[in-house]
């Protein structure tokens, strides 16, 4: 059981860079003017699996933690991280839908999307490393 979640969402944050690649590729068109196809379905399609895969698997670290250990919140940075990361995902995921929904051209939330994303990927690597501490730590111990 304890092994799940750090294995699923260390998968799952592959798969981010992923989405964030193909993102990018719509940022090199839109605003440096680069000829580069964006593919747009499997950008929303594999976008939305990510930040669901991210919110269960952060549900998934809390049952984890609870069972194990009768608490949560435990691992304060690892924790807390996780606290960053759910209205970032919230974000994107709410933004990434409304501009599915509503095609037209746009600078600024396009942008916006793509700075809280970033910062999302960033959280997500922070994550990967204070989670690795609990592994060496917790499981491994
Ligand atoms: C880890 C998750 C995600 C990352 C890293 C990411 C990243 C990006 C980036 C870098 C762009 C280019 C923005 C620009 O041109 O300035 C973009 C555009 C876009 N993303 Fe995402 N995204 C993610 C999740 C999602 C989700 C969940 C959806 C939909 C449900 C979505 C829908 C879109 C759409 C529709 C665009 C094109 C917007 C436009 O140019 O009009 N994205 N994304
Ligand atoms: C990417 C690599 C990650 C690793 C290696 C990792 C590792 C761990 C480990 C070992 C635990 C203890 C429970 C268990 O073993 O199941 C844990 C708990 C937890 N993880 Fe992760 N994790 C990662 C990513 C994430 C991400 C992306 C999130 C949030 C979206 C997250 C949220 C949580 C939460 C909320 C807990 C419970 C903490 C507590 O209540 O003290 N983790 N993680």
């Amino acid at each position: 059981m304890l092994w799940i979640h750090p294995v699923f969402q260390a998968l799952v944050t592959i798969g981010a860079f992923y989405v964030f690649y193909l993102g990018l590729q719509r940022f090199r068109s839109a605003h440096l003017g680069h000829r580069v196809p964006f593919d747009w379905k499997s950008h929303v399609f594999y976008g939305r699996l990510v930040i669901i895969g991210w919110l269960l698997g952060l549900v998934m670290g809390k049952i984890a933690v609870n069972q194990e250990l009768g608490t949560m919140g435990i691992f304060a940075d690892h924790n807390q991280g996780a606290m960053v990361m759910t209205p970032l995902m919230l974000i994107a995921y709410v933004s990434g839908t409304y501009m599915d929904r509503h095609k037209k051209k746009r600078k600024g939330l396009p942008l916006v999307h793509a700075g809280n994303n970033v910062l999302l990927l960033g959280v997500a690597l922070y994550q990967m490393y204070t989670g690795w501490i609990v592994v060496t730590n917790f499981l491994l111990n």
